[in-house]
């Protein structure tokens, strides 16, 4: 397996180019499956998970092609097969992201169900019950899910019980072409959700309320195809926006946007860090001293839990002391264990970490648990004295593009080690 090597302590400078959203690709590749298409994605990310989602449509009988050169995505054609393998979706649980574009166009799947993670049960219960209030039929059989809606789905109006960006994604692709009027209210406020619900109002759906929680959506008898740009990837412009900050550097991020950033922008500013729109881009600065600041995560536009590893190494670093509290996912503090073994001091309480900075963490050999924990870990190791060395950096692939080189090229001392 792949390790990564840092040697810490060079402030950042220069420009980091920031790749399309991971979280927005997935489900605007599962969109692909609502019409013949063809539907054409630009600005799309080259990683390991959509490569997998790739996988997944073209074994459902989609056409997919992805010219990493361009960097766009073409999907194209239909589903023949309505069955998502439990070997594909265990290795990622956005591939439920199927069920309802699968059901809505076809009138049945079977989705195996995701299962657990590193970070939580991640349970699927919302997903499902918002689709059997539009008429579908849904049993549990030997660990997949069996989801039938012979006459269509129906319009309905759906209260989410808790905010679930994975549930408003399916049941938003659902209500497209359900009949009648669907509305989704507490819906969740993502960008990403913002992204995926312009592209399929390109391709023809309508739907209301873009942005807001409450989603309002009128089905029609078929979409047909369309070309959309991904939006930035905020993690990612959060993530290094973290690294510039903990380095002590000031880096131009390409192509990011304040206003995804959410409280995550407003928190850095609270630490120390210079976060300021120019143009298009963002520049971060961290010239003085880092102060500790507590944050407690939520869904957007609130902390996000995405960012929660990578702020908790800067505020390892920083002056006095943070409480990060963690709402909304039961086991998301793996990275603790590791930076701590870095010479951080953080105590676990249930949900909340308390984290007392210290001067300088100390490079170790470490391990990455799930794909934020291993970016916190790279982030402590471009801070600390020595070297780092970052195992299991497989976590990293799903969801940073090039994360060496892209750091390599703002100074960092970085480098992958072959297995
Ligand atoms: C999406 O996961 C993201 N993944 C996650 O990013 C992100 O952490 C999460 O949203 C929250 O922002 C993708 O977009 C591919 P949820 P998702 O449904 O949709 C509970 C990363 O690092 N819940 O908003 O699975 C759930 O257990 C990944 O890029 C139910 O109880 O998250 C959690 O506690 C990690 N029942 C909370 O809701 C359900 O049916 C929020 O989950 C669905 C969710």
């Amino acid at each position: 397996m792949d390790r990564i090597r840092i040697r810490g302590g060079r402030p950042l400078e220069g420009t980091i180019p920031i790749s399309g959203a991971k979280n927005a690709t997935l489900p605007l590749m599962a969109a692909a499956l609502l019409s013949d298409g063809p539907l054409v994605l630009r600005n799309a990310p080259d990683l390991a998970d959509i490569a997998t989602m790739g996988s997944l449509l073209e074994q459902h009988g989609l056409a997919v092609e992805h010219d990493r050169v361009a960097r766009s995505l073409t999907l194209s054609g239909n589903a023949t097969n309505l069955e998502a393998p439990y070997d594909l979706v265990r290795k990622m649980r956005a591939s439920v992201l199927v069920l309802g574009p699968l059901v809505a166009r076809h009138g049945r799947a079977r989705v195996s169900l995701p299962g657990g993670c590193a970070i939580g049960t991640r349970p699927v219960d919302i997903h499902l019950k918002g689709l059997e209030q539009m008429g579908a039929e849904i049993t549990l059989d030997a660990g997949y899910i069996e989801a039938a809606a012979p006459r269509g789905l129906k319009g309905a109006r759906i209260l989410f019980p808790q905010v679930s960006v994975g549930a408003t994604e399916n049941l938003l692709m659902a209500a497209c072409l359900a009949e009648g009027e669907t509305q989704l209210i507490n819906a969740a406020r993502e960008p990403e959700i913002e992204d995926l619900a312009r592209c399929l109002i390109a391709m023809g759906a309508q739907i209301e309320g873009v942005g807001t929680d409450r989603l309002v959506v009128e089905g029609v008898g078929s979409l047909g195809a369309a070309t959309h740009g991904i939006v930035p990837d905020r993690i990612e412009a959060g993530t290094y926006a973290c690294a510039a900050a903990i380095t002590g550097g000031s880096v131009l991020l390409q192509g990011a946007r304040a206003e995804h950033l959410g409280a995550v922008a407003r928190t850095l500013r609270e630490a120390g860090v210079e976060v300021e729109a120019v143009g298009e881009d963002l520049r971060i600065t961290r010239r003085d001293g880092l102060q500790g600041v507590d944050v407690m995560t939520e869904p957007f536009p609130g902390f996000a839990t995405d960012m929660q590893a990578q702020f908790m190494a800067l505020m390892a670093v920083a002056e006095g002391a943070a409480m990060v509290t963690e709402t909304i996912f039961e086991n998301r503090f793996m990275h603790v264990p590791e930076l701590n073994r870095m010479g951080a001091r953080i105590n676990v309480h249930g949900a909340s970490a308390i984290v007392r900075g210290v001067p300088r963490l100390s490079g170790a050999p470490v391990m990455a648990t799930d794909l934020r924990a291993s970016v916190s870990l790279i982030l402590a190791g471009l801070a600390a004295e020595g070297e780092t060395i970052v195992n299991r950096v497989y976590h990293l692939d799903r969801g940073y593009e090039r994360v060496e080189a892209k750091l390599a090229a703002v100074g960092a001392d970085i480098e992958r080690l072959p297995a």
